[in-house]
């Protein structure tokens, strides 16, 4: 779980995850999505979409930013940001729910830095199947 940002560290979350959007290999969907995350260390890790000839090995931002952090051995995050508006598809709620607790882990959809709407897990994922479920 996370703490409330405040807003200039919101602002620097929207910011990271549009500068992802140059980044975003998406030959096929020409459809370009930036995350970032913010771990509770205090180290944001971002992500862009990377799409594959294949389709279905296509690899969407907020997992390329959460998969980043967790191959580095980190685990723990504050809070989420999304860019494009395009809310998180269902697969990356998942593996949101297997690091975050979802009553106060937020998701910031944003379409610009002063254009945004926050989220808990909870309420993008609600009865969400989760690590507690199988303790
Ligand atoms: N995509 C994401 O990166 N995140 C989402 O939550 C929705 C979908 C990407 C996958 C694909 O590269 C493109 O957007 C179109 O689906």
């Amino acid at each position: 779980g996370g703490k409330i940002m405040e807003k200039k560290q919101i602002e620097e979350m929207i910011d990271l995850a549009i500068r992802q959007l140059d980044y975003s290999y998406v030959p096929y969907s020409h459809f370009h999505v930036g995350a970032a995350l913010l771990a509770k260390n205090g180290t944001y890790y971002t992500g862009c979409n990377i799409e594959n000839a294949a389709y279905t090995p296509t690899n969407c931002a907020e997992r390329t930013a959460f998969f980043k952090a967790v191959s580095e051995g980190v685990r723990e995050f504050q809070d989420g940001v999304l860019t494009e508006y395009a809310a998180p598809c269902g697969v990356c709620r998942q593996v949101m729910m297997e690091f975050c607790d979802p009553e106060t882990f937020q998701i910031i959809l944003a379409v610009s830095k002063d254009k945004y709407d926050i989220f808990t897990l909870k309420e993008l994922l609600p009865l969400g199947f989760g690590p507690a479920n199988l303790a």
